[in-house]
């Protein structure tokens, strides 16, 4: 059943207030170069949300800095996943306060997933008052509207602060400044339908969503005709993709029809939610020639009680059978996994059974983290008697047990050929940067510089968090 959202184009809607917004700073401010900092919190998905909000300050006249010092226009681009998240952000718009005071005229901007939170916001409004626009992530398709509209109010000493729709979209046509030329994220779906117990992303992002297949197709098409080899589709749950469409298109569709182009090149996604990682997924990767023989697929946790109050709708058995009929398809598929450590009513047992999960899955490396409470989430009101110590003992005993699996891994590596990208080139040490199918890293001596190139090399060592190779 097709959802209600609006898609937004940014061409028809946008580009006006930009060319407003450069008048402004030129005519107004006499500034002809204004300089915009942009710092990004989370996931790839705010990566990629930061990646279009440059490109429109490109579009307003701005030039995109490392640097916050001078900046004409600071942003802040957040993540509300873990507590942590959010201590980081706030430590940082803290230190921007004696920026502003100094430079009155710098406008502070705060968008992303902490502020479509009531919570948050409220708090900004007590102790941040000097930020001056604050905006949810349904609103970005309007960004160059919300300053225009903040430098035109501010004449008038009233500035709209608080800019919040709650109707979730879909943004096409933003100018992109991607941050890389041989690596895109492509954003294949918004939101999310799972509500996961300890999860606040589908009430910050918003329900499912997913773009037209051919916005996506034409979006992917032109970027490996301008050269860039690995393109990562984005989503939340990317294998649900295409529910909400008309069209008869699900995300092994999606994959066939991205697969299909000429040349070399990388095809990723993430993340994969195990419930929908179907049969058919893994018999579309086994046929493809371009997408990756690497998977991320967050498993969580090994304790089916745990999995169930997680509300995650799979068990550890189904999640092994799903593993064992990809390496049944794919012999050389590799996988990776999130963890949650500590979630509330977890006993000391039903660590150790993700632990056992981990040593029988052999992922290639792991990303954890400690439970932590989220307002507003089913979890958060869950008794929680273990206390942090605790948990941050048994995350340290998961992560030696995996450091133990992922060297393991790495040392198998060592004598094979490895088909890899030549990420960057370090011209002082005469090395490139490259990258395995499987996202491990390898560091390969060379006196030219390969960058953005497929090459050959064979692996003749191995360190704590890479590889040595050397070009064949
Ligand atoms: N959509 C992705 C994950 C998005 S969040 C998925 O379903 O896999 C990335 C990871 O953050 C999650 O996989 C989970 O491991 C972790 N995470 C999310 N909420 C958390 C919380 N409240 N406390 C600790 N970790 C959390
Ligand atoms: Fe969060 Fe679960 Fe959705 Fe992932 S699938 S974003 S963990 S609610
Ligand atoms: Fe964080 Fe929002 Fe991503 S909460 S992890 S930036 S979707």
């Amino acid at each position: 059943m097709p959802i209600a959202f609006s898609v937004h184009n940014y061409a028809e809607e946008q580009r006006e207030y930009c060319k407003k917004i450069k008048k402004i700073y030129e005519d107004l401010f006499k500034v002809q170069s204004p300089v915009a900092y942009v710092k990004t919190y989370g996931c790839q998905q705010n990566v990629s949300d930061s990646e279009k909000y440059k490109g429109m300050l490109s579009e307003m006249g701005f030039n995109i800095s490392e640097n916050c010092e001078n900046a004409n226009v600071i942003l802040f681009n957040t993540c509300a996943i873990r507590e942590n998240a959010e201590n980081k952000v706030f430590g940082n718009i803290g230190r921007i306060k004696f920026l502003k005071k100094k430079n009155p005229n710098m406008i502070v901007i705060l968008c992303g997933c902490m502020t479509q939170q009531q919570s948050i916001c409220e708090k900004l409004k007590s102790t941040y008052s000097f930020i001056d626009i604050v905006f949810g992530t349904h609103e970005a398709h309007k960004f160059p509207e919300i300053i225009y509209n903040f430098l035109n109010s501010r004449e008038l000493k009233s500035p709209k602060k608080y800019v919040f729709l709650n109707q979730d979209s879909i943004f096409e046509g933003a100018p992109l400044k991607r941050s890389s030329k041989i690596k895109a994220f492509v954003s294949v779906m918004s939101g999310c339908n799972n509500f996961c117990s300890y999860c606040i992303v589908p009430y910050v992002r918003g329900r499912e969503r997913s773009r037209e297949p051919e916005n996506i197709v034409r979006e992917c098409k032109s970027l490996i005709d301008s050269g860039y080899k690995d393109i990562t589709l984005l989503g939340q749950n990317v294998n649900s993709y295409g529910k909400n469409l008309d069209h008869n298109i699900n995300f092994p569709g999606l994959l066939k029809k991205l697969d299909s182009f000429e040349g070399e090149y990388k095809l990723r996604f993430m993340t994969s939610h195990p419930k929908d990682a179907t049969h058919e997924l893994f018999d579309t990767i086994a046929k493809s020639q371009h997408i990756s023989h690497h998977i991320h697929l967050p498993v969580q946790c090994g304790s089916n009680k745990v999995l169930e109050k997680m509300n995650r709708k799979y068990t550890k058995e189904s999640y092994l059978d799903i593993i064992n009929y990809a390496r049944k398809k794919i012999p050389d598929v590799s996988f990776t996994s999130d963890i949650i450590v500590g979630f509330p009513g977890e006993a000391y047992e039903d660590f150790l059974e993700t632990v056992d999960l981990i040593k029988k899955v052999r992922f290639s490396s792991l990303f954890t983290f400690i439970f932590s409470p989220r307002l507003g989430t089913p979890a958060y009101d869950l008794k929680d008697e273990i206390s942090k110590e605790e948990k941050t003992k048994w995350l340290l005993k998961l992560l030696k047990v995996q450091e133990k699996i992922s060297e393991e891994i790495r040392s198998e590596m060592v004598g094979q050929k490895e088909r890899v990208l030549a990420e960057t080139y370090c011209e002082d040490q005469k090395y490139l940067m490259c990258r395995t199918d499987g996202s491990i890293i390898v560091k390969v001596p060379s006196e030219r510089n390969f960058s953005g190139e497929f090459l050959d090399a064979q692996i003749i060592d191995h360190s704590r968090e890479s590889l040595l190779g050397k070009l064949i």
